[in-house]
């Protein structure tokens, strides 16, 4: 099958070569997809993109009428994707449902660590070897709260590690997890008591119409003076607007963020030289007490090697005829 992959970055090109194996003809491109740059699709059955793609409904049409069949999504969320248009003009949409949720799991206690324990700050002095411990005061994890909104693949790993840290957990989601409840004492609540009783909430529910701005002025209200935020899921699930209140007036006292509400456009490529004309993203960085480290909580070895096979593995599929259990434009999957 002839596919051009959009937004294709060095680091994960030698894995979709190893997967691959030479069975599909492979193009990689660096332009991310969108209406204006879906003409590079023409001549090809197939295109894969990654989170930071636009397959709105103006690019899924001109998809179709360049004659693209096939979308192989190489990321867990379909946010960026209009499933409804895909279907309705009979492209088939797959993406990669669980490559590594520890590999998120892990970078969202990565992010809570070092906003607690102020790890930033303090290397940032100890490179100028000021060894001053003022301002460095965190909490110990053990026997405090952990709200974790959305205890899919990616919440169940997320309670499974601040279990063994010795945290409480409490649980939001539309669905209950027995096993977290069993296993690891976790107890589901609404999202409001877990807001309010939680010392550091993260969020881990995909990004739709009812996530959109989940996390907004009047939740924060409810929570803790002082409780640690971390969001790994997508940006917008925040009021980025709100959060950034609730910093300076100290109701949030650490944000650790790897999704940012307008990261498209930014997010995975050197502004350094051209800094982003973005007034929340620049208030954000100016603060002591958030991290925010650029959409790359997926990348490790074991979730590139993952996502490389499963997106070959769907195209594989298509190659064939076949189904794959990983397509979301089948009916009852569409959102
Ligand atoms: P999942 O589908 O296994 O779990 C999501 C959970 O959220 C489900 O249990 C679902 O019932 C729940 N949920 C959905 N809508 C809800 C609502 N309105 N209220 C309460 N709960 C709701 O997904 P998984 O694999 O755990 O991933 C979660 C999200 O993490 C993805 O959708 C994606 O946006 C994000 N992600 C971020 C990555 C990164 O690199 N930062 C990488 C991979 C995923």
């Amino acid at each position: 099958m002839k596919v051009v992959v959009f937004s294709s970055k060095d680091f994960e090109i030698p894995y979709l070569e190893e997967a691959n194996k030479g069975r599909h003809q492979l193009t990689f491109i660096k332009e991310s997809l969108s209406s204006k740059t879906a003409i590079k699709a023409v001549g090809y059955d197939a295109i894969s993109i990654f989170s930071a793609d636009d397959a709105c409904f103006n690019t899924i049409e001109k998809l179709r009428d360049f004659g693209v069949k096939f979308i192989a999504l190489r990321s867990a969320g379909y946010d960026n994707v209009s499933l409804r248009t895909a279907t309705r003009l009979g492209l088939k949409v797959a993406n990669v449902p669980e490559y590594s949720p520890n590999a998120i799991a892990e970078h969202a206690v990565a992010l809570l660590l070092a906003v607690n324990r102020k790890l930033i700050v303090s290397n940032q002095r100890v490179k100028y070897f000021n060894f001053n411990l003022n301002n460095l005061v965190g909490f110990d994890l053990k026997n405090k709260t952990v709200g974790i909104i959305g205890t899919g693949r990616i919440g169940a790993v997320m309670t499974k590690i601040m279990h063994g840290f010795g945290c409480n957990i409490l649980g939001y989601d539309l669905d209950q997890n027995q096993e977290l409840v069993t296993k690891y004492n976790l107890r589901y609540t609404t999202l409001k008591e877990l807001c309010a009783e939680a010392d550091i909430i993260s969020l881990h529910v995909p990004l739709n119409t009812a996530t959109h701005q989940l996390i907004n002025e009047d939740l924060i209200y409810e929570m803790k003076d002082g409780v640690i935020l971390i969001n790994t899921a997508r940006g917008a699930v925040i009021n980025t607007e709100a959060v950034i209140e609730g910093l300076k007036n100290r109701k949030i006292g650490a944000l650790g963020m790897d999704v940012y509400e307008n990261e498209k456009g930014v997010f995975f490529s050197d502004h350094s030289l051209n800094i982003p004309d973005d007034d929340l993203l620049i208030a954000l960085n100016a603060r002591p007490n958030v991290l925010i480290t650029g959409h790359h909580a997926f990348l490790t070895e074991e979730a590139l090697t993952s996502i490389a096979e499963a997106t070959i593995y769907n195209l594989d599929c298509w190659m064939s005829k076949k189904d794959t259990e990983n397509e979301l434009t089948k009916v009852g999957k569409t959102i």
